[in-house]
This record gives C-alpha cells, structure tokens and sequence, in this order.
C-alpha cells in the first residue's frame, strides 16, 4: 500500500498564523532550522491511483494541489479520493469537507459518535446535502473490520481510542467509544500492516499488542511535554486532557514506542510548539537515537 502524508502538523499547523512561540517565530525570522507543515491529513492506496483521505483538513487545498495523484485528469472534472475515512469529528480532521463541496457526493465512513457530532454541534453532513448529494454516510462499527470498494485490497479495522470530544459536541464532557479511533490498515496482497494513530491518549497492554503486530506506526507526535502549552506560555491545556500522549516522561509515547523494536515509528500530528519541529534541537536528537522519525508533508511509505 501506498501512504502519503499530507498533513503532518496538528490543528493551527506550523507555523500557526497567530502565534509567536519560539517555534512560530523562529520559522518566520529564519532562525530555526525546520519545514513548515499542514493539518493532519494522509492519503492510502493500493494502487496509487484510488485514495482513501483518512481526514479533511483545513488545507485540503494545498494539500491536494501537492501531490500529482490527487489530480489524475481522466475526466473534466476528476479527483484521485475515491473515499473519505474520518478518525473524529475535530475541526482539523473534518472542516476540509466543505471545500471538497464542488464534487459530492462523497463517500464517507466514520462512526456513529462523529456522524452524530457532525449532524448536530457541527452539521457538516446536513449543510452539504444541499451539494448534490452532499456526503454517503457508510457507518463504521467499531467491533468489525470494513473495505471499502475503491481499494478492494485493503482492509480497515477501527480501534476505539480514548479522547475527548470536541467542545461543540453534545456529548462533550461524556466520552464515548467511537469519539475517536485509530486504524490498522492491511494491505492483502503484501501483508503490509500500518497503524494510524493521530490522536492517541493512552496505550494499554491490549493496544501495545495491537501495536506489535502492525509494520509501521504513525501515531500521535502532538506534543513533547505534556504541560508544553504552560511552558510555552500560549495555553492551559494539557496534552492528557486534550487525548493526547505526550513523548516525553515516564509513560510517554517514548517509552510505549521503546518497547516496540521492530517497527517503523513515525510521529504525526505535531503541534507548533513542539521542540521536535526545530531540527537542531536535543528533543530531534533524542528521536533520531530512538529510530523514531518526524512525518512531514510529501513523506511517502510504502507497506
Ligand atoms: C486535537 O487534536 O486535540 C484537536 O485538533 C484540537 C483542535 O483542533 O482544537
Ligand atoms: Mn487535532
Ligand atoms: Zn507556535
């Protein structure tokens, strides 16, 4: 299979339009060595013409326009995404649906927790009935795996993840399995196993054996520490109550990756405060001893 990162930042992106944190603006002053980076988006394929879009990014735009089979010209009008998989109803992962409007109807799998949170707190699915169609609700259940007939050689398999729902859910501040998921997606003819993480609160023995069975893990990068917006001075926040497992300290996503020595480890969803962004730094340097890598935007794997 074929995985292309479009997005590899976290919601704001990098650099973040109105932040001035060390990161923010080091990048604009040319004082930091890194690349910028959009919202959290990939594509997978099996064929490298038929895409499943796991989440719509606000820059869909760009996104799409970066990577050539994305636009394969068949017909007048045409699109490599066949299908649109959404890990939860985030205004990162989901507010892209609206400027892909000039070709629904889409097809979109998620579960019913994001269905429902998009029909209500954020009604993309009602909105968008008014263009043609708008967006085919195929529902993921979270017990079973699913294909989907665009890319007859992968199968998808839904893990329910611990997180938090968005502020304009209506279940806000009563989780729900199926709030967010994560994905092992298997490619049937190479055996290629992937597991797609970008929002990743906690890793129980269950998960880590899940983990271990996967070739390759992209998983939540958001932040380094979990107090990291306080010591950037730019929130409250902690990552933990946000469903995000920072990397560093005891328990973190450094240690849960340690334990899994034969896969490719890969962060995603990075926020612009992250000390992993400036490439020269100790934090970077860590990872690179840990073999664990930072996804930026055009990163393509193959499984
Ligand atoms: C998250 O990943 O926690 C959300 O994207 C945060 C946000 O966009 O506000
Ligand atoms: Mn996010
Ligand atoms: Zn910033």
């Amino acid at each position: 299979m074929f995985v292309q990162i479009l997005g590899s930042a976290a919601g704001g992106g990098f650099p973040q339009w109105n932040c001035n944190c060390v990161n923010c603006a080091g990048f604009r002053e040319g004082t930091l060595r890194a690349q910028a980076r959009t919202q959290s988006s990939i594509a997978i394929s099996d064929d490298g013409v038929n895409w499943v879009l796991c989440n719509a990014s606000p820059d869909i735009r760009a996104q799409l326009q970066s990577f050539a089979p994305m636009q394969p010209g068949r017909a007048l009008r045409d699109t490599g995404i066949s299908a649109i998989i959404l890990m939860d109803s985030q205004i990162d992962h989901t507010t892209g649906l609206l400027s892909l409007r000039e070709g629904c109807p889409h097809q979109v799998w998620c579960t019913d927790m994001v269905h429902e949170d998009l029909s209500t707190g954020f009604p993309l699915f009602t909105m968008l009935t008014h263009w043609n169609g708008g967006l085919a609700w195929n529902r993921i259940e979270l017990d079973a795996s699913f294909t989907i007939p665009a890319c007859p050689n992968l199968r998808f398999t839904p893990l329910p993840l611990r997180s938090a729902a968005p502020p304009y859910s209506p279940h806000r501040f009563d989780p729900h399995p199926g709030d967010n998921i994560g994905l092992i997606v298997e490619d049937l003819r190479t055996g290629g196993k992937l597991f797609y993480a970008p929002g990743l609160g906690k890793v129980d023995a269950p998960l880590l054996e899940i983990m271990a069975g996967s070739d390759c893990l992209l998983v939540d990068g958001t932040m380094w520490d979990d107090d990291e917006m306080q010591r950037r001075g730019v929130g409250t926040r902690t990552g933990r109550e946000m469903g995000h497992l920072a990397q560093n300290g005891p328990g973190g996503m450094l240690e849960v990756l340690e334990q899994l020595p034969k896969q490719r480890k890969v962060l995603i969803h990075i926020n612009n405060t992250n000390p992993i962004l400036d490439e020269d730094s100790p934090e970077r340097a860590e990872l690179v001893r840990r073999n664990v890598e930072v996804a930026y935007d055009g990163m393509s794997i193959e499984l």
